[in-house]
């Protein structure tokens, strides 16, 4: 457990930063209790943060920050360099707990993570977490609880880890008209597109690679698949266009189909590739999607190398920016979670709450849609004939789809060809057309990825 400091009766006049003025220190400190649901590398973390900042939050806050008790499997196999005596197995010892303030919860995993900060929420304490699939599923439920029980729901560290991009949109944009959110908010799957671009190696050589530096999960799924990039997408999307966004509405593809053919024809174009989650609303149409996206090789998104996030944010006022940080890892996550119990421990009682109605269900008002226009890359192998590159132009101007650059490279098969092009802007509905339209004998169609700008 963490001791709090004697308070210096020769020097009680002090800035603090939270207030803006000078103010008596000679006050007694807010004493606030911790309960850590987990205590992995996340809650390991936290733990050494408030351990070491300890004294120095309570000069600059006055508040004494203890940790008194850490849900644990296996008390016997826990982590040894946080103290066994602050650990239970029991969760009913940190969520029922009357002394504690602030539950933290480190799980991971939609449940039992969901069950418990509902249950901490509804006995009154406030809850910080990082886990954006068990928040992104049960948002309304935890939210209801909340403003019920007048306690807090804090959760800067489940998109782009250490990026204060949730706290950017609630608070320093909550004025303005966000009209898109695009993100690099999956470190795992940037770090093997980063490798595969960079060293022209497969997608299996490089998440095998990744797996072994302990930089993969040994079931990648919920990385390269687009699950984790969705349910961040679904919480950034629902505040900032003040609706919620459910994760079923959001289109998702992932990176396992990516070849190195596609990243280098893509570069000779003068693009970069990215895994992306993009949300977009014009007036009461959303368009939320999570799949691989070829940018423009001199977009900020563009330079977002290895395992970093970034997002940029467009919006009517703000105009464009973009923010970029470490998505992952203790240090940074542990930042963005303590900034959180900080704030919570400032505002017990006076919560932020999301500026939307946050239901099971989308405002029925807006429409989601799956036919957005955006321009398309798309790699086609074809027999090398005359005619051929003359009937694919035709599929796509049978569509009205205007085809902007074109390339035509020998393929490792004799007598076929690589044509790879870029349209203009055109609907999904009528790309995909255009695309089936193409007569299977002749043209195999290898690989069709969006470009944005
Ligand atoms: N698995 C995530 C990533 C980190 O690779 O970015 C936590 O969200």
């Amino acid at each position: 457990m963490i001791g709090r400091s004697e308070i210096d009766p020769n020097n009680s006049l002090r800035f603090t930063g939270h207030h803006s003025y000078f103010e008596r220190t000679d006050i007694m400190p807010k004493v606030i209790h911790l309960g850590f649901l987990g205590c992995g590398n996340i809650g390991g973390g936290v733990y050494h943060l408030l351990t070491e900042m300890h004294e120095e939050i309570l000069k600059r806050e006055n508040i004494d920050i203890r940790i008194k008790s850490a849900l644990v499997k296996s008390i016997a196999e826990a982590r040894s360099d946080v103290p066994k005596d602050i650990m239970t197995e029991k969760a009913d010892e940190v969520l029922s707990d009357p002394d504690i303030d602030i539950i933290c919860e480190f799980m991971g995993g939609e449940q039992p993570a969901a069950a418990f900060m509902q249950k901490a929420l509804e006995n009154g304490k406030t809850v910080v977490t990082a886990n954006k699939m068990a928040l992104a599923l049960n948002w309304h439920k935890l939210q209801a609880a909340a403003v019920e029980h007048h306690a807090g729901l804090y959760y800067e560290a489940s998109v782009g880890g250490v990026i204060p991009v949730i706290r950017s949109l609630t608070v320093s944009l909550n004025a303005d008209d966000i009209d898109q959110v695009m993100g690099i908010v999956n470190g795992t799957t940037n770090y093997i597109l980063t490798q595969m671009s960079q060293q022209g190696r497969s997608y299996s050589d490089v998440l095998a690679e990744a797996q072994k530096l302990g930089l993969a999960e040994p079931d990648p799924t919920a990385d390269v698949e687009g699950f984790d990039a969705a349910y961040k997408l679904s919480i950034l999307s629902s505040i900032a266009f003040h609706t919620r966004v459910t994760y079923e509405k959001i289109h998702r593809e992932g990176i396992t189909g990516i070849s190195p053919d596609d990243i280098a024809y893509g570069r000779e174009m003068g693009y970069t590739l990215k895994l992306l989650a993009i949300g977009k609303r014009s007036d009461n149409f959303i368009e939320v999607r999570v799949h691989p996206t070829f940018l423009p090789s001199d977009h900020p998104l563009a330079r977002v190398d290895g395992s970093l996030n970034a997002i940029y944010i467009h919006g009517k006022y703000c105009q464009d920016m973009m923010l970029q940080g470490r998505g992952a890892g203790d240090k940074p996550t542990a930042s963005a979670i303590c900034g959180d119990i900080l704030y919570a421990a400032n505002h017990l009682g006076t919560p932020i709450v999301p500026s939307f109605a946050n239901t099971a269900e989308p405002d029925p008002s807006m429409f989601f849609t799956d036919n957005w226009r955006c321009r398309y890359f798309v790699r086609l192998d074809a027999a090398d004939t005359q005619g051929v590159l003359g009937s694919v132009a035709g599929a796509f101007s049978g569509k009205s789809i205007s085809i902007a650059s074109l390339l035509q490279r020998p393929s490792k098969v004799s007598g076929r060809a690589q044509i790879i092009l870029i349209t203009h802007e055109a609907n999904e509905h009528a790309l995909k057309e255009a695309v089936s339209s193409l007569n299977p004998d002749l043209v195999k169609v290898e690989n069709i990825i969006r470009v944005e700008n």
